[in-house]
């Protein structure tokens, strides 16, 4: 297949997004919009590949600091032709196509820009347009065509009059324009209409004025070409792409009970026969392993599971580990730095933050465990809380294996627990213990006979 050149247009704000945020930062399924583009790009054989950024750039940069990109400046941003003229220099000595896309339309398949590109050589093109026929086209540029169906021009809805916008053929954005003749036009450009810009769109006419060989691709499934300008647009196209996302991971052996409510963002890698609950949320870089059960109202953030893992309804879990099955829920929260070995288990009204339960060990009820190591088969009883913080510094919680621990328990940090010690229900524990010892602070039980009784009758109650 023919080697292309890609540009990637990102410079611009995004107006229309009403955001502090460049438009192409905003992310889609968990990763910013414009890796979809060039992650697509990347799939075509390239000969480069060059992103304009302008606003914020540094940012830009920054999401593409690993992929090998050239990212090229615009300057201020006055319109598309001005951005793509700006990669002449990066584009010397390159004679094949370029290809043209928008950062903004992440649904795009690496397949409709091969067949384009193919489309482009047999025909021997100098441009060539991927266009669509939508339903409705308010915000796209419009396709003019002569009687005879020859492509006139592209005009911007801005610029359009009302019988033009009436128009449903739109241009999607992406073009294949041969070197050579893409800056002899993008010079002759110029910015009078309605949004005082250089429209890249402008090319057109100048093909038809030169005589210049031009095709028009249909795009196969419109929706795969929708740009976002709105976040009504960014919501849509989260939409969609939840769903291709959740078509894929079913076809590769995942049950989701209900896809539409379940939102996995694009990284996210589930193991075979996990099954999902309706309204799980699984986000960033996590990895699910096989056999794997997450119930509803779940939301995991860039979490490692093993194989058999159980995460019952409502929890919410970040950066933790959890191995081999292991159980976690209802209504548990791991923060950042958990880690539960194999079998451990987490229960309801539980709090974790970088704190490991060693295999088997167990928290099953309304518990506060913060910068503790737990060893194995260690038992946690109910309301136990590690008092982590002496509201300066952060202290250590260390309980060695086969502990168990009363419920209703305080350790003020930092404090050690040896292997096999027993802590008395109700206790503040503030020195370490040493293995195999009972641990006790409460106040002795003081019991008056018949109290109650005499408290009575002298109230005459
Ligand atoms: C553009 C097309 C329109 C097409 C639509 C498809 C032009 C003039 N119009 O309109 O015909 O139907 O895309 O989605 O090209 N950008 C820059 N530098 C700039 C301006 C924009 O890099 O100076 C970038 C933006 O960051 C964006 C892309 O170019 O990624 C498109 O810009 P946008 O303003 O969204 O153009 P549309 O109005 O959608
Ligand atoms: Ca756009």
């Amino acid at each position: 297949m023919t080697t292309v050149a890609t540009v990637i247009l990102a410079a611009g704000q995004g107006k229309r997004m009403k955001s502090k945020r460049a438009k192409v930062l905003h992310s889609v399924a968990g990763r910013p919009m414009i890796l979809y583009a060039v992650e697509t790009a990347r799939r075509l054989p390239s000969d480069k590949i060059i992103v304009v950024a302008a606003h914020q750039a540094e940012a830009v940069k920054d999401v593409l600091k690993d992929r090998p990109i050239r990212i090229i400046h615009q300057g201020r941003p006055l319109g598309t032709g001005h951005a793509v003229l700006q990669t002449e220099s990066a584009l010397a000595g390159f004679n094949g196509p370029v290809l043209i896309l928008n950062g903004d339309v992440p649904l795009i398949t690496v397949e409709t820009l091969q067949s384009m590109l193919k489309i482009h050589g047999n025909q021997g093109a100098d441009l060539t347009l991927l266009t669509a026929t939508l339903p409705n086209p308010e915000g796209y540029g419009r396709v003019i065509r002569d009687p005879d169906g020859g492509i006139r021009a592209i005009i911007e809805e801005a610029d359009a009059r009302p019988d033009q916008r009436a128009i449903r053929e739109i241009n999607t954005g992406f073009y294949l324009v041969n070197r050579p003749f893409l800056f002899e036009a993008l010079k002759e450009l110029n910015s009078d209409n309605a949004q005082k810009e250089y429209y890249l769109t402008d090319i057109v006419k100048a093909a038809v004025r030169r005589g210049r060989k031009l095709f028009a691709v249909p795009a196969p499934d419109p929706d795969e070409v929708m740009g976002i300008n709105s976040r009504v647009d960014l919501a849509r196209t989260e939409k969609m792409i939840a769903r291709r996302i959740a078509e894929r991971h079913m076809r590769e052996g995942v049950t989701l009970l209900d896809p539409e409510t379940t939102w996995i963002d694009a990284d996210v890698v589930i193991g075979r026969d996990t099954v999902l609950y309706p309204n799980v949320r699984l986000e960033g870089t996590t990895r699910i392993g096989e056999d794997c059960v997450i119930h509803s109202h779940t939301r995991l953030t860039d979490c490692r599971l093993g194989t058999g893992v159980t995460v019952k309804d409502s929890c919410v879990l970040s950066e933790s580990a959890i191995e081999d099955a292991a159980v976690v829920g209802p209504f548990a929260h791991l923060r950042p730095g958990t880690v539960l070995h194999r079998g451990a288990k987490i229960g309801n009204f539980v709090e974790a933050k970088k704190a490991e339960l060693g295999e088997g060990a167990k928290a099953n009820h309304l518990t506060y465990l913060g910068d503790a190591v737990i060893g194995k088969g260690v038992n946690i009883g109910a309301g136990t809380i590690t008092c982590n913080y002496d509201g300066v510094r952060k202290h250590a919680t260390i309980i060695e294996d086969d502990v168990f621990v009363g419920s209703d328990t305080q350790f003020i940090a930092p404090v050690r627990i040896g292997r096999g010690a027993v802590i008395g229900a109700g206790s503040t524990i503030t020195k370490d213990v040493p293995p195999d010892a009972l641990a006790l602070s409460r106040v002795k039980q003081e019991v008056k006979k018949d109290w109650a009784k005499k408290r009575k009758k002298k109230e005459k109650l």
